[in-house]
């Protein structure tokens, strides 16, 4: 198939890549043309695991390629995906301005009998608008579909790969057959609904994780107030198959690209519709409180953030990526910095982005391996779970000399062997924890 996605974001990258390593004919495009050069030159502006070598093989193939022209992009192709960013609009509702505005440059070119598969995330109600643009232009047959993306940054060639499922929405049965038979290749259930099913399933399934988190969090609170550990609780509730123990780690709060817009802009939809405020606005207030609450919590537990030297260890917002939007580490630094502590900061990938942010400070040093980072710190701040610092032997850095806490805010280190080296422990939610 003739495939053009665009939008040369991760989603927009990883898609096109991935249908071009099934045999597809795949152009990416987008109207930066710092982006598309250096694509055309196999760098990805971002870390992403397998992407780099993926596009090399494509393009290499001749399967993939990238413009910035939308004639030549859209002229002979089977199936445009938009792959737009929709950002929120500071109502908290999701901004369509770049997807209809590509909407109205692809149009002119559509071949007879194209599909227009919409894959950014966006509220239902928006193929009408998108319908509307291009009939304006278009003198041809087209199809709309909404085909929304449910990959994972960090793992999202292996998402797209081998994702849970493929979510279609359309009209015609027409399009069901061609965009099943596309995904053939892939061996995965093809959930085939209405588009507005489509559209809901993408905020319902991120809304769905976000309320999981939050509410895993709420235990872990109740859990220190009264002395269980977090983990026996989800161990022991993990074995109804109804429930089960995968996504579901305490820690500071979901962020992300994702999580935290898609929350708000279902809550902003949930208003729009009349069903005025609800679960998902308040699951959005908790998991902002979050991070101030905790920062709070611990430096109770250590006797106060000021004059401490902390070294936080990851920036970005999860591991195996350096995508910095809502890290935890954008609250926490600022934090400790107002409480006057020292902040010695490490990531594998997320350096050059975070120096990038964070305005420069006598108080804020970045370092190039978590043993420098750690140098004479009063704490330990484990923020993000990536395995080498889930892994690391912190016995290198204890100090005889001083007091030390070592802070697991994502409680994957084994509390006694951190208690062993000479660590005062605090975990997320763990009570009785003198284990093993
Ligand atoms: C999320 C969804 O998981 C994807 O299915 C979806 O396609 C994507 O958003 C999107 O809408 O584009 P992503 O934001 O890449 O993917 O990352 P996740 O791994 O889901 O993590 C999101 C946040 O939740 C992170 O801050 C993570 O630390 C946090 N989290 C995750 C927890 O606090 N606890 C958990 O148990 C799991």
């Amino acid at each position: 198939m003739q495939i053009t996605v665009i939008g040369t974001g991760f989603v927009g990258v990883v898609t096109a890549a991935v249908f071009a390593s099934y045999d597809n004919k795949v152009i990416g495009l987008d109207i930066d043309e710092k982006k598309i050069s250096k694509l055309k030159k196999n760098l990805v502006p971002f870390y992403e695991p397998g992407l780099e070598k993926l596009l090399k093989q494509q393009q290499k193939s001749g399967n993939l390629e990238f413009t910035t022209a939308y004639q030549k992009g859209i002229e002979n192709s089977d199936l445009v995906i938009l792959a737009v960013g929709t950002p929120s609009n500071p109502e908290g509702g999701a901004d369509l301005t770049y997807l209809l505005s590509a909407t109205k440059e692809l149009a002119p070119y559509l071949k007879s009998e194209a599909i227009v598969a919409v894959k950014s995330t966006v509220p239902p109600g928006t193929l009408p608008k998108v319908d509307k643009i291009i009939s304006q232009t278009a003198n041809v047959k087209y199809y709309l579909a909404a085909m929304p993306e449910f990959l994972k940054e960090g793992s999202a060639v292996e998402d797209t790969i081998h994702p849970d499922r493929v979510v279609i929405g359309a009209r015609e049965n027409v399009v069901f057959d061609r965009l099943r038979e596309l995904h053939r290749p892939l061996k995965c259930q093809v959930i085939e609904v209405s588009p507005e099913s489509a559209q809901m399933a993408k905020y319902a399934a991120n809304a769905y994780l976000a309320t999981r988190i939050t509410f895993i969090n709420q235990i872990a609170d109740l859990c220190e107030k009264n002395g269980a550990d977090v983990e026996e609780v989800i161990a022991a509730i993990s074995h109804d198959r109804r429930i089960g123990k995968h996504y579901w780690y305490p820690g500071v709060g979901y962020g992300g690209s994702c999580f935290p817009k898609d929350v708000k802009e279902l809550a902003y939809y949930s208003r729009q519709v009349g069903e005025g405020e609800n679960l998902f606005n308040k699951i959005s207030d908790l998991n902002e409180e979050r991070i101030p609450r905790l920062m709070k919590n611990f430096g109770d537990q250590l006797g106060g953030w000021s004059g401490k030297t902390v070294a936080v260890l990851g920036l970005a917002f999860k591991p195996h990526t350096d995508d910095m939007r809502e890290a935890p580490s954008l609250k926490v630094i600022p934090y400790l910095l107002d409480q006057q502590a020292k902040v010695r900061g490490y990531d594998p990938k997320a350096l050059s982005a975070a120096k990038q942010i964070f305005p420069s400070d006598e108080n804020l040093s970045f370092h190039d391996s978590i043993d420098d980072a750690c140098q004479s710190v009063d704490v330990v701040l484990a923020l993000i779970e990536w395995p080498e610092i889930v892994d690391y032997d912190y016995s290198h850095v204890i100090d005889q000399k001083k007091e030390q806490w070592l802070i697991d805010a994502r409680n994957q280190l084994l509390a006694s062997q951190v208690k062993g080296w000479g660590f005062n422990y605090i975990g997320i939610g763990r009570g009785e924890i003198d284990e093993q």
